[in-house]
């Protein structure tokens, strides 16, 4: 049974790999400061599991805690999920991004090479791909960023590129997110934004629990078969294997990848709000909007890197994110 450290393990992705995780044998230990986590997780996921995971409350940015962390386990894989990941919020404050992403990253980096553990699963994002020229998007695409969220991302992976040249101890399984979305099958654990949501799919919740009276959609005249966005949706447990058989292929070879985790199928706003509708019961009422700055029109994985490498394969459908979201919001509701 290996020790793995997830920072940032209390928030959405962060929390169902842990239990994917345990699941899969390991132990996992949380490292979150819960700024964009709720208070009440490590008791769900103690209701999961059916014991209380490790957590300690404190910041990836703090050297002294990570210190102490490494020096009482013995840690054979860290998961970095902690950093800030609201694109709009990144434009206005561009130094807290890079002194929370690139920072925390440095800092977590330096507390590894410290304790030698050399072996990290990071966190990385469709966005670096910047405007894609062929779809769906292979690993090795040219990339970019078009904010500074984009950019600690981009500039994360590149750290990690050298670090990796320069020592071949270390070893980095790099996950380019396409749009996670859903919520585990209990019920028990999801995504819980504190604000009005930016995301399509925590937006339709919303609309679908009559917090809020309609959908926008961005854009009706995109290039696309319904003239609305395209994006690749993934459900955050298919998402939550992928870092387990990231994780294992670290351990089992010493080598690291960069792979894209998508499902290479890529579906509408009108398709995902279809979806929705079938999950909660009734057909969820829309406006068209104008198109939100910075959009693209059609963001699509192809998958084919991780399936070769890892044998990973999204198998969740887009009726069972809906329909899985749905449960968790009904369900938290209730509680
Ligand atoms: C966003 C983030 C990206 C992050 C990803 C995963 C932005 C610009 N990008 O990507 O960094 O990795 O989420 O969560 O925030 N839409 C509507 N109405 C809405 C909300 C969204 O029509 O109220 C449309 C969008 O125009 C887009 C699609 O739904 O076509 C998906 O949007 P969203 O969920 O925000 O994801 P991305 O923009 O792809």
């Amino acid at each position: 049974m290996a020790t793995i450290l997830l920072t940032g393990g209390a928030g959405y992705i962060g929390s169902h790999t842990c239990v994917a995780l345990a699941q899969a044998g390991h132990r996992p230990v949380i490292l979150d400061d819960f700024s964009n986590a709720a208070e009440d997780v490590p008791d769900r996921l103690a209701h999961l599991l059916g014991s209380t995971p490790e957590v300690w409350r404190g910041s990836v940015l703090d050297a002294e805690l990570l210190a102490r962390l490494f020096a009482t386990h013995d840690i054979a894989v860290v998961m970095h999920f902690a950093a800030l990941k609201a694109v709009g919020v990144s434009m206005q404050r561009p130094l807290d991004y890079a002194r929370t992403n690139l920072g925390g990253l440095m800092t977590l980096l330096e507390a590894m090479r410290t304790a030698s553990v050399h072996r990290l699963v990071y966190s990385s994002s469709a966005m670096v791909y910047g405007l894609p020229e062929t779809i769906p998007i292979p690993e090795d695409a040219p990339t970019g960023f078009a904010n500074p969220y984009g950019y600690t991302k981009l500039a994360g992976e590149q750290l990690l590129e050298q670090l990796a040249a320069s020592d071949p101890r270390w070893a980095f399984g790099i996950l380019r997110y396409f749009n996670p979305v859903g919520a585990h099958a209990s019920g028990l654990i999801g995504e819980d934004p504190a604000d009005i949501p930016n995301n399509l799919m925590p937006y339709i919740a919303r609309v679908a629990t009559g917090e809020l009276p309609h959908l926008q959609v961005f854009g009706d005249d995109y290039p696309t078969p319904d003239g609305t966005g395209i994006r690749d949706y993934i459900h955050v447990e298919d998402l939550a294997e992928g870092h387990v058989l990231s994780l294992q292929s670290l351990m089992r070879t010493g080598q690291g990848h960069l792979l894209n985790l998508g499902t290479g199928q890529g579906r509408s706003v009108l398709e995902v709000l279809a979806a929705y509708g079938r999950a909660c019961g009734r057909t969820l009422p829309h406006v068209i909007a104008p198109r939100r700055p910075g959009d693209v029109p059609i963001l699509c994985a192809d998958p084919t890197r991780a399936a070769e490498l890892l044998g990973f394969r999204a198998r969740r459908s887009l009726d069972d994110m809906c329909a899985s979201s749905w449960r968790w919001i009904t369900r938290r509701q209730g509680d």
